[in-house]
C-alpha cells in the first residue's frame, strides 16, 4: 500500500509539471484529489487493511495526500501567476499606430478652392445635381433648339413610366430633368434667392457623355457668381488672378482671351502661364512641351448676360456681374508636380495612385 501511495504521489507530481493551463490543473484536481479521485479512493481503502498494517499506511497515505495537495498549490501559483504577468500592460512598448487615411485628392481640391475663394467673400453653395432644363440651359440664355446645347453632351433622365422602347425623357415642372453637365445651373437658382449682393461659389459633380484620357463622365466644376453694382471686367480679372496665384503659385499669370458663351457678354478663356516655360513658350531653345505656346487653357469665364440677369429677377440696368466655372479635376492635374496622364485614374480607387497624394 505505501508503495502504491509513494507511486501515486509521483505521477501526480510528474502530470502536474506538464500542466501549463488552468483547465489543465482542474483536470488533474479531479482525477488525484477529488470526492472520487485516485488518492481519495487509495485512502478510503486503508479502512479495509488489517489492524497492524493500518497506522503506517495511514501516515504514509497522509504525507502523500499533504505533499500532493502543497505541490498542486505551487503548481497552480506559478500558471496563474505566469498569466496574470502576461495581461499586465507594458507602457514602455512602442504603441501599434492605426492605419490613418485621408481625403480623396478631388476633395482635397474641392476644400482648397472653396477655401480661397472664402477670403474674398465667395459663400459656398451647393445647387442641385439632377435639375431642369430651365437652369442647366433656358434660363442660361440657351433657347431650346439652340445648337449650343451640343457642346454638353447631356444625359437626360428617363421618365419611370414610359418603356424601354420608346424612353421619354422625365418632365417636371421647369422643362426636362438632366444631369447637370455644368454648375452653371447655380446662377439663376442663386439669383432666384433674392438676396444681393451676390457672391456665390458653387462646387458639384457634372455629367457629359464622354469619356477618353482627358473625360470623365462624372467629373466636378467650381463656378463662381458675383452681382452686384458697378461691376467690370476688372474685378473679375482681380478675383481670377488672386486665386491663380494662391492656387498654382505666385509666379503664374493669368490671362482672358476673347471667346463666346451663351451666358456671358463679353465671353473669355482664361489661361494660365505654363510652370514649365514660365510663359516663355521655350525650354532650352525648344519648344515647350507642356504647354507650346506659354499659357495653358484653364476655363469660361465672363460678365454675366443680361438676359440671364433678367431670368433670374435682377434688373441688368442697376446690377452686373461676372461669372467663371471649370473642371476641378483639370485645374488639379495642372497644378504643377501633379503629372496625370489620363483623369479617369482619379476614379480607379487604386491605393497605389491615391495614397501618393
Ligand atoms: N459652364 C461652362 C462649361 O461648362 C463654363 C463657363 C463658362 C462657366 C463661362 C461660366 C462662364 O460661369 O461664365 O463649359
Amino acid at each position: 500500500m505505501q508503495n502504491e501511495l509513494e507511486q501515486l504521489k509521483t505521477t501526480f507530481l510528474e502530470a502536474l509539471e506538464g500542466a501549463a493551463s488552468v483547465d489543465a490543473l482542474e483536470g488533474l484536481k479531479n482525477e488525484y484529489l477529488g470526492r472520487k479521485g485516485k488518492l481519495t479512493a487509495m485512502l478510503k481503502s486503508i479502512a479495509t487493511l488489517s489492524v497492524e498494517e493500518r497506522p503506517a499506511a495511514g501516515r504514509v497515505g497522509n504525507e502523500v495526500k499533504t505533499a500532493m495537495e502543497q505541490a498542486f498549490a505551487d503548481a497552480s501559483a506559478n500558471v496563474l501567476g505566469e498569466k496574470e504577468a502576461g495581461d499586465l500592460f507594458d507602457i514602455t512598448l512602442p504603441g501599434t499606430a492605426p492605419q490613418m487615411g485621408h481625403l480623396h485628392l478631388v476633395t482635397q481640391a474641392i476644400e482648397e478652392i472653396s477655401s480661397l475663394f472664402a477670403h474674398l467673400g465667395f459663400i459656398l453653395a451647393r445647387h442641385p445635381e439632377i435639375d431642369w432644363d430651365w437652369y442647366a440651359f433656358e434660363s442660361l440664355n440657351i433657347p431650346k433648339i439652340h445648337p449650343a446645347r451640343d457642346e454638353w453632351e447631356t444625359f437626360f433622365i428617363a421618365d419611370q413610366a414610359s418603356s424601354e422602347e420608346d424612353s421619354k425623357v422625365a418632365e417636371g415642372p421647369k422643362g426636362k430633368i438632366v444631369l447637370t453637365p455644368h454648375t452653371s445651373n447655380g446662377q439663376v437658382r442663386e439669383m432666384e434667392k433674392g438676396d444681393l449682393p451676390i457672391r456665390m461659389i458653387n462646387i458639384n459633380k457634372c455629367y457629359r457623355r464622354q469619356s477618353d484620357i482627358t473625360h470623365s463622365p462624372m467629373f466636378h466644376q467650381f463656378e463662381g457668381l458675383l452681382i452686384d453694382q458697378d461691376i467690370s471686367i476688372s474685378h473679375l480679372k482681380g478675383t481670377l488672378t488672386f486665386f491663380a496665384k494662391r492656387y498654382f503659385g505666385e509666379g503664374r499669370e493669368i490671362r482672358l482671351r476673347p471667346y463666346h458663351f451663351r451666358f456671358t457678354e463679353p465671353s473669355f478663356e482664361i489661361d494660365i502661364s505654363c510652370a514649365v516655360c514660365e510663359g516663355s513658350a521655350k525650354v532650352n531653345g525648344k519648344k515647350c512641351r507642356t504647354c507650346k505656346e506659354g499659357w495653358l487653357e484653364l476655363g469660361g469665364a465672363g460678365m454675366v448676360h443680361p438676359n440671364v440677369l433678367k431670368a433670374g429677377g435682377i434688373d441688368p440696368d442697376t446690377y452686373s456681374g461676372f461669372a467663371f466655372g471649370w473642371g476641378i479635376e483639370r485645374t488639379l492635374m495642372m497644378r504643377a508636380g501633379i503629372n496625370i496622364d489620363d483623369i479617369r485614374l482619379l476614379y480607379k480607387n487604386d491605393l497605389r495612385f491615391l495614397e501618393q497624394f
